[in-house]
């Protein structure tokens, strides 16, 4: 187990498998920005997967127990149930999930469930069609993403839904998408609009807080109370309908941000790590990968990285010492939230 400078011990790696999608989420990937001419990582950019499950090793072995698959869309990447099978073998690693916008989990659902993949996040940001093909860019409805979610229950696939909420774009669906899935028994975590990447031009106005969600649910779907987190550096807040088990998440990193238990790091599509959603630098692994170091050496230039880190981004935003101030963000579709 290792450490960074605030006591926070590594735990959680979220690893993008490639930089493409099948949207064009406003909030992520805007269409005017990532167009048909925008320089797509080539594939030899990007990790294969011996090099991906070699660091999945080695960071397991420095206390990673919990891995999550992310994009981009990771249901682009070829062959990834091959990548499962790698990563499910490895000694320590006690969770893999998804998170897919779930357009292509008919196709994959099965397969992935075979890989021994268990749970899938699927991302959803209303009901209503023209706000959802509005939001995702792409003017896809919101049928091919509940056949995704109907596909992977079928397979025996765990499924979370996130929205993420933007005031004036679909702030109106909160409680219809919370009825529906509490009926579906889906567990459904309302995400806080953030001021990830440097596209998305957020601003505080646009963001619906953790407490005005819960007041909407409380009032208007079926009084919530809270239920006690399971782990620690758990990101989602969460609440249950009082008197039954269906729960409701709440992931409030602008109104009540949760870097003081942040365990969790993340490898870009091309292989760099970064210690924050938030980052404006990365180590770049596949480099170091390439040029033939053995996995000592790499797990203790990791080792080193994590020794140093002192992210806390959501906790100071707003405060005058804003960490990424004046540089560039990573974007969100490199990291995969
Ligand atoms: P579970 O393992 O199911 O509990 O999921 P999770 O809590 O890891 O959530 P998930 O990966 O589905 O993340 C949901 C969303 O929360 C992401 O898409 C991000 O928008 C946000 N999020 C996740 N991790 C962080 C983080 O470290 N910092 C911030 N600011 N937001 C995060
Ligand atoms: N704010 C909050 N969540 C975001 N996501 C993407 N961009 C943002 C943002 N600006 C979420 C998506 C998806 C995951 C990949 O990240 O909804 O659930
Ligand atoms: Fe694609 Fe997800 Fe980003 Fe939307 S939020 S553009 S689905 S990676
Ligand atoms: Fe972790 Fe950075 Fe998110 Fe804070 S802002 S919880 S340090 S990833």
């Amino acid at each position: 187990m290792i450490d960074d400078l605030l006591q926070r011990p590594l735990k959680d790696l979220r690893i993008s498998v490639t930089d493409r999608c099948n949207f064009r989420c406003i909030y992520c990937m805007p269409k005017e920005i990532f167009g048909a001419d925008y320089p797509f990582l080539p594939k030899q950019e990007l990790l294969n997967f011996e090099e991906i499950a070699k660091l999945a090793h080695i960071f397991a072995a420095l206390g990673v127990t919990k891995i999550r698959l992310t994009g981009g869309e990771p249901l682009l990447r070829t062959d990834l149930p091959l990548l499962l099978d790698k990563l499910t073998s490895i000694q320590g690693i006690k969770d893999i999930a998804l998170t897919t916008n779930g357009v292509l989990l008919p196709k994959y659902a099965a397969s992935l469930q075979a890989a021994g993949l268990k749970r899938v996040s699927v991302s959803l940001d209303s009901l209503s069609d023209e706000r959802f093909g509005h939001i995702n860019g792409r003017g896809v409805g919101v049928e091919p993403v509940l056949q995704g979610i109907e596909a992977a229950s079928r397979a025996g696939l765990k499924v979370k839904i996130n929205m993420v909420v933007q005031k004036g774009a679909n702030d109106q669906d909160i409680v219809p998408m919370a009825k529906y899935f509490k009926d579906a028994g889906h567990t459904i975590r309302f995400i806080e609009y953030m001021d990830v990447g440097n596209t998305n031009g957020w601003n505080l106005d646009k963001v619906v807080t953790k407490q005005e969600i819960i007041d909407r649910i409380d009032r208007h779907v079926m009084p919530l109370e809270a239920v006690p987190g399971q782990y620690f550096g758990e990101v989602a807040s969460r609440y249950r309908y009082k008197g039954t088990e269906q729960e409701v998440g709440i992931i409030s990193a602008v109104s009540d941000a949760f870097c003081g238990t942040c365990t969790r790091a993340r490898i870009s599509a091309s292989g760099s790590l970064y210690t924050c959603l938030f980052a404006t630098e990365g180590t770049d692994l596949r480099e170091l990968l390439r040029s033939g170091l053995s996995d000592d050496v790499l797990a203790g230039k990791i080792a080193s990285v994590w020794n140093n880190r002192d992210n806390q981004y959501s906790a100071k935003r707003g405060r005058d010492t804003n960490e990424a101030s004046g540089k560039q963000k990573i974007e969100m579709s490199y990291i995969g939230g």
